[in-house]
């Protein structure tokens, strides 16, 4: 039913060319999965360890000189078919090559069928700062198989597990009461209407801000600090994946949102002893904590110095605050 859905597009737009910039760990476990491609347009795979270090212009500059060598033009396609990382450089590339062709995502992790796949958000990172260069650049289709999450380790299930537990806080107070009764987190535990929540939830929101100008970062609740951790992990040559970031990024911020918000103790608290259950904290020093209150006034969201986090006000209910650098 899903390839239906891809090769239908493929015909329509009458694609001739299509270049498969895939996770080269997936192409290895699913090697015919796009064999039905092949009977109606030339199809090439470029592919890519799937690491954070390798989301950089290095990668784009080689997508961009495989488009041009096999003669790619705007009527060509790109798939991105990977997790999170292969989606922000493929859309990178299909973004600017000739200012754009045609983009479909196919994700392979719970978080890029969730999160990363939709909304146009594509980035690479600039010295240890994530994301920094990118574009808004919204797929023509995402095609979301579940079958992936099958042969995905558990590590990376409960990576993306932390996205859906961003959005039941900030949006789906009903979906955080479902996810608190889950005792195991594992692709058999993941409710597929959990997905689909997910998905409706965050394209609700880019419909109205695709530019992120306001009401779409509340999408970044838990991203500020995670953010910041990444970084002063990715600084000390540590890997932290990026949903486990997030999901100790949400304590943070969820702290914030009872000290300096309306948010109450108990709502904070049942959401630490919920994330600290699947997640083990992480410590850190005193001159960790300054840098990493340095690195969140290096946010995105910032404007004029002014550092904005997104704190709760409820469970399903966030909003945008803004302190100055010294509160
Ligand atoms: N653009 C956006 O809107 C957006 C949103 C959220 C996250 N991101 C970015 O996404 C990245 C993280 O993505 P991710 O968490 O999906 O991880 P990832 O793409 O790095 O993949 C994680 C691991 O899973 C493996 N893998 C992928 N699919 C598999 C499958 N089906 N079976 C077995 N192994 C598989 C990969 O090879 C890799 O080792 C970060 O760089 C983050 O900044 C972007």
């Amino acid at each position: 039913m899903k390839k239906i859905q891809l090769l239908d597009f493929v015909v329509s737009h009458q694609i001739n060319k299509i270049a498969i910039l895939c996770d080269e760990k997936v192409w290895k476990l699913y090697p015919d999965y796009f064999n039905f491609l092949q009977e109606v347009a030339t199809v090439h795979f470029i592919s890519i360890d799937a690491k954070e270090k390798n989301k950089d212009i290095e990668s784009v500059v080689f997508g961009w000189n495989f488009l041009l060598e096999q003669k790619f033009d705007r009527n060509s396609l790109m798939i991105s078919w990977g997790g999170g990382t292969i989606c922000d450089i493929a859309g990178m590339i299909a973004a600017t090559f000739m200012r754009g062709i045609w983009l479909v995502n196919v994700p392979t992790t719970l978080l890029s069928m969730i999160d990363a796949a939709h909304g146009g958000k594509n980035g690479i990172n600039l010295k240890y700062q994530k994301n920094v260069i990118g574009t808004f650049y919204l797929p023509e289709k995402v095609i979301v198989d579940t079958e992936f999450l099958k042969k995905l380790p558990n590590k990376e299930i409960l990576n993306g597990f932390a996205e859906m537990i961003k959005y039941a806080l900030i949006g789906n107070k009903t979906l955080w009461n479902e996810l608190k009764n889950i005792t195991e987190i594992n692709y058999k535990t993941i409710n597929p209407n959990w997905i689909d929540d997910a998905i409706e939830f965050k394209m609700k929101i880019v419909e109205k801000d695709l530019h992120d100008n306001e009401i779409r970062q509340i999408l970044n609740f838990g991203h500020t600090v995670g953010h910041a951790i990444e970084r002063l992990f990715a600084e000390k040559k540590r890997n932290i994946s990026h949903g486990y970031a997030v999901a100790m990024g949400i304590c943070y911020e969820s702290y914030i949102s009872w000290k300096k918000g309306n948010l109450p103790m108990k709502c904070y608290k049942d959401i630490l002893h919920f994330i600290l259950r699947f997640y083990k904290p992480l410590n850190f020093t005193k001159s960790d904590i300054s840098a990493l209150a340095n690195y969140c006034c290096d946010d995105k969201k910032n404007k004029n110095e002014i550092v904005r986090f997104i704190i709760l006000e409820e469970i399903g209910k966030a909003t945008i605050t803004e302190y100055t650098q010294n509160s």
